[in-house]
C-alpha cells in the first residue's frame, strides 16, 4: 500500500519507527518529514500528509505530533481526509470499521512505540464495515462541501 508519512518534533522519534515497520511490511512509504528531531511547525507536515491522501497519491496516512492532536486538527481540515487521533487498538480498530480512517494520528508523547506499532498493524488490517457507518461517512462528506461553498462575508 502507498502510505504517506509525517511528523513534528515530538514525534519524529517514533514517526522513525514506524516508517521502518512500514518499509520492513512491504508498503510503499512516503516520509514527508521532519527530518530530524528540530523544533518544527506541525500543521505543515499535518497538511502534506492531508493532501497526499485527499489527492490519491497515498491510500492511506500516518501523522504523528506531540499529542497527536495538532495533526488531527490540521488533517481534517483538508477535504475527503479522515484522520482520526488513536490511542490504544480498540480505537485503532473502530476507526477503521466505523469511521472508514485514512490517516491514523498518534501522540508520540503519549504512546509507548511498541503498542504504536502494533496500533498501526490493526489499522492497516481492519476493513471498514460499510452500511450504516457509509450513510454517516457521507453525512461527514456533505458537511465538508457546505464548508467549502462558504463565502466570507
Ligand atoms: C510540540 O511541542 C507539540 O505542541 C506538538 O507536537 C503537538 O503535540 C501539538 O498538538
Amino acid at each position: 500500500m502507498k502510505i504517506a508519512i509525517g511528523s513534528d518534533h515530538g514525534g519524529f522519534e517514533l514517526k522513525e519507527k514506524i516508517r521502518s515497520l512500514l518499509i520492513g511490511l512491504e508498503h510503499d512509504v512516503r516520509d514527508l518529514g521532519c527530518y530530524s528531531p528540530d523544533s518544527v511547525d506541525y500543521p505543515i507536515q499535518g497538511r502534506e500528509v492531508a493532501k497526499s491522501v485527499a489527492s490519491g497519491q497515498c491510500e492511506r496516512g500516518v501523522l504523528i505530533c506531540g499529542t497527536g492532536i495538532g495533526m488531527s486538527i490540521v488533517a481534517n481540515r483538508i477535504t475527503g481526509v479522515r484522520a482520526t487521533l488513536c490511542h490504544d487498538l480498540f480505537t485503532a480498530e473502530m476507526s477503521r470499521e466505523h469511521n472508514d480512517s485514512n490517516i491514523l494520528c498518534m501522540g508520540g508523547r503519549v504512546i509507548d512505540p511498541e503498542l504504536a506499532e502494533e496500533m498501526v498493524k490493526v489499522w492497516l488490517m481492519t476493513p471498514f464495515k460499510g452500511g450504516r457507518h457509509s450513510r454517516r461517512i457521507n453525512m461527514i462528506d456533505s458537511l465538508e462541501y457546505e464548508n467549502d461553498s462558504f463565502e466570507a462575508h
